[in-house]
């Protein structure tokens, strides 16, 4: 793709849309909104905190990154999406019980104000959920139709120049892809149809993608990974990405694997496992929906460590990842590891990792930066697969040539190069020969 020539300013009112209004949704939005009353630093947002050298190192050139790319501007955004329950934000974000009450009441009148509309829900796709407040409509098509609508209705309500959509809602049955998948045709006979393959999360994707709205999917769901989606984001000019917010035991494994292979250590397992008691714990003791979320985790060890070219090292990993659903704990999740390794002459080590995390606290900052860099690709004609928003997922969306890079490292590099490159600057290599010569 050629870079760039213009990148259209940020400017009016940005449009932020969820399906999908729980934890994660709630969270975020009300850090943004905190950070806006000044009672709160954005921590964990590279858009916000994050800064980008430029030239030499000598050069003592880093702006931060919101100043160096025209990013929308915090003030600019205002938000709306859906959920099957009819709880406004304010009662969703209590029930969640990330936020403690102090934040929750500096937020109150602002989360109240914004309220879910009817979702395009079906419980064959998350088994373990139940809610009123859904579409109904004569095939998935019609119902897509009434999301068109809903698009619409919000960007002239609130005036906004741009949206972009993110899925924040829950974990879908694991699917593959199908023949009706294939082309934008076929998929749009298939939800005429209201054929199985037609998962809820893609009538959204379709209808934010064919309005020339961005879309992110926050979950490991099928969604936009799909050829038809391709196409049609290719048609409308929309940038898309997924999958899967890489948030807390991925984020880890995706640190420490290339640390590994970097001092050619060998593997010889890596058990994952997590208790966790929020929603997402629940929904995901459905095998259907937990099977989709195993194959987002397993996919990063394989790719980072390349069996193929070290078989010495990883021809015989036992990966294993387990989720076990445990009310107590609410959205306090614990991610256990524990790693066998091996090092001179094969002798075995270990190595526990035991991360007491927030879901929701590690998810809100890469909601935030997935929304506005989401919307910089798109003013900058930037279309199809975002692969340098490889950063924020667990399981990356790539050209269908390509594997993904998963090595968090790499795919910071590639994140800022990117920037460098739409703003015209020289991109960085690390040779750094010249400060010797
Ligand atoms: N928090 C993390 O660390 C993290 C990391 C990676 C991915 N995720 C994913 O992000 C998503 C949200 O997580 P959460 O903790 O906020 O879960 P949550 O259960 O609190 O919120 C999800 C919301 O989506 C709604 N929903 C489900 N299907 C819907 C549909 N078809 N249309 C509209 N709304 C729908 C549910 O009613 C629920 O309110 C999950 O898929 C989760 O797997 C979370």
């Amino acid at each position: 793709m050629e870079k760039p020539n213009s990148i259209t300013p940020p400017r009016g009112k940005l449009g932020v849309l969820l399906p999908g209004m729980g934890a994660v949704a709630t969270t975020f939005m009300a850090g943004v909104e905190l950070v806006r009353q000044k009672k709160a630093v954005p921590v964990g947002s590279l858009t916000q905190l994050g800064t980008i050298r430029l030239g030499k190192r000598t050069d003592g050139r880093s702006p931060k990154i919101k100043d160096f790319v025209k990013l929308a501007k915090l003030e600019d955004l205002v938000f709306g999406g859906w959920d099957i329950f009819p709880e406004s934000s304010y009662e969703a974000a209590a029930k969640a019980g990330v936020l403690d009450a102090h934040h929750l009441a500096a937020v109150k009148q602002f989360l109240s104000k914004i309220k879910p509309l009817p979702a395009a829900f079906d419980r064959e796709y998350v088994k373990l959920l139940d809610g009123k407040n859904v579409k109904k409509g004569k095939s998935k098509y019609d119902i897509a139709l009434q999301i068109k609508d809903d698009i619409a209705k919000f960007k002239k309500k609130h005036g906004c120049s741009r949206i972009v959509m993110l899925w924040c809602g829950s974990t879908e049955v694991f699917m593959t892809p199908h023949e009706v998948h294939q082309t934008a045709e076929s998929f749009e006979k298939a939800m005429k149809e209201s054929h199985p393959a037609v998962a809820p999360s893609m009538l959204y994707a379709w209808a934010a993608i064919t309005s020339g709205i961005a879309y992110g999917n926050g979950a490991p769901n099928l969604t936009v990974d799909i050829p038809a989606m391709q196409e049609l984001a290719q048609k409308h000019k929309v940038a898309i990405g997924g999958k899967d917010f890489k948030t807390g035991q991925t984020l880890i494994k995706t640190v420490l694997a290339p640390a590994f292979k970097a001092r050619m250590l060998g593997l010889n397992g890596w058990f994952s496992t997590n208790i966790l008691g929020n929603r997402d714990g629940e929904v995901l003791e459905d095998p259907g929906s937990f099977k989709t979320k195993e194959e987002s985790k397993l996919g990063a060890l394989e790719f980072i460590l390349q069996p193929h070219l070290y078989p010495e090292l990883y021809k015989k990993i036992h990966h294993k990842v387990r989720i076990n659903y445990y009310p107590p704990r609410g959205d306090n999740k614990e991610g256990w590891d524990n790693i066998d390794i091996f090092g001179w002459l094969g002798y075995p080590m270990q190595i526990k990792v035991d991360f007491l995390c927030r879901d929701s606290i590690l998810a809100a900052p890469i909601v935030l930066d997935l929304v506005l860099f989401l919307d910089l690709a798109q003013r900058a004609g930037m279309r199809g697969i975002q692969e340098w928003l490889s950063f924020y997922f667990k399981s990356p969306m790539t050209a269908p040539q390509l594997y993904p890079e998963h090595d968090l490292f790499i795919q910071l590099m590639k994140l800022k190069n990117t920037l460098r490159w739409m703003q015209g600057e020289d991109l960085i290599t690390h040779l750094g020969q010249e400060y010797y010569d």
